[in-house]
């Protein structure tokens, strides 16, 4: 059968990714999706980088809004960043045009996600971000397809490495905020912006979708309360620690149940102390973590690597290998016309 032909949209760390993954595991990839997975062509904005890879086999595009409406072209990957700007310009002409979409880009489906997922949906078209949250952690299809006969009661976790590596290294060293930023910052796992790791932003982008798809609701960023990391000092970890609690950046959204005071999806992300034995207390260092609690499945706790190269290229390829396959559905719960209208419960009533 042909070849599912694909363009990406943004060379950096994950796009080298999927470029080397694809070369390296081509035959597993192949045979899953049952299909060549092809790589046709390429938009960056440096290209002379040395990536490790070898581009000059692919077609370069200066624009990469140009790759959403070639003929040669079967699916677009977004990994360009940012909500709104020239993803958001890709997301919205690739699935215009008919073709696939996938992007790792967890700001755009926070703000952006529900009127892309519902276009893609009138198009027949795939909308998928597996990357997007939790980077190789496969916990979009964890929650959306693994648990979903379930009631999730709650979903939380430790959804930006950044922030771990940092709290995690104020804590095994004593050492103030400001020393470990600089050091995090040079693991390569910032956000452009960088305030968007410690201000808890990132985790709150997230957090908004990891909700959508446990609770089958509209995604409510928008109703997140949010409170970072940049307070926190050594000393509040060492009085943590003497009390029998670690301080970990937490993402937390719960639906409230109907007709108590504060009914409504209730989303937050702020500094938590989280008992010793917690698993959450173990994830180390960069790792992320997402636990979900179902009324059948019991606890479900997902761990794993949240961003770099390998782990955010592994979700983008699955993605692929899903639409090579030709399976993929709602990109959230359910089809956007049927996802819940969720009140925000009020964060500070709770
Ligand atoms: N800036 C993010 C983090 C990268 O530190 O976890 C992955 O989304």
């Amino acid at each position: 059968s042909k070849a599912l032909r694909v363009a990406l949209a943004g060379l950096g760390t994950v796009g080298a990714g999927v470029i080397k993954l694809i070369d390296t595991n081509r035959e597993i990839v192949e045979r899953r999706a049952g299909r060549a997975i092809e790589i046709v062509a390429v938009s960056a904005r440096d290209r002379t980088r040395d990536r490790g890879v070898d581009l000059a086999r692919f077609n370069w595009v200066d624009d990469a809004a140009e790759l959403a409406a070639r003929e040669d072209i079967d699916v677009v990957v977004e990994l360009i960043g940012g909500a709104d700007g020239p993803a958001l310009t890709l997301a919205r002409r690739t699935i215009a045009a008919g073709r696939h979409f996938v992007t790792a880009n967890k700001a755009m489906i926070a703000h952006h996600g529900l009127g892309l997922a519902g276009d893609a949906e009138g198009k027949g078209v795939a909308f998928k971000y597996e990357a997007a949250v939790a980077g190789g952690i496969p916990v979009i299809k964890g929650l959306r397809e693994g648990a979903a006969a379930n009631a999730i009661g709650r979903v939380y976790g430790i959804l930006n490495g950044t922030c771990n590596y940092i709290l995690t290294t104020m804590e095994a060293e004593g050492r103030d905020f400001a020393e470990v930023l600089g050091e995090a910052q040079r693991l390569g796992y910032a956000e452009a912006d960088p305030s968007f790791d410690i201000d808890g932003v990132d985790a709150a982008h997230k957090l908004s979708i990891l909700a959508s798809l446990s609770f089958g609701s509209k995604i409510d960023f928008g109703a997140a309360a949010i409170s970072g990391i940049r307070h926190v000092i050594a000393a509040d970890i060492a009085q943590a620690q003497a009390l029998g609690y670690r301080v970990r950046l937490v993402g937390l959204a719960e639906a409230q149940p109907e007709g108590s005071t504060t009914a409504g999806l209730f989303q937050r992300v702020a500094p938590c102390l989280v008992p010793a034995n917690h698993p959450l207390a173990h994830v180390a260092g960069s790792l992320n973590a997402v636990v979900a609690e179902g009324n059948f499945v019991g606890r479900l706790f997902f761990e794993g690597r949240g961003a770099g190269e390998g782990p955010t290229a592994s979700a983008v390829v699955a993605d692929l290998i899903d639409i090579a396959r030709g399976e993929y559905g709602p990109a959230f719960a359910m089809p956007v016309e049927s996802l819940a209208e969720m009140a925000p419960a009020p964060a500070g009533e709770r």
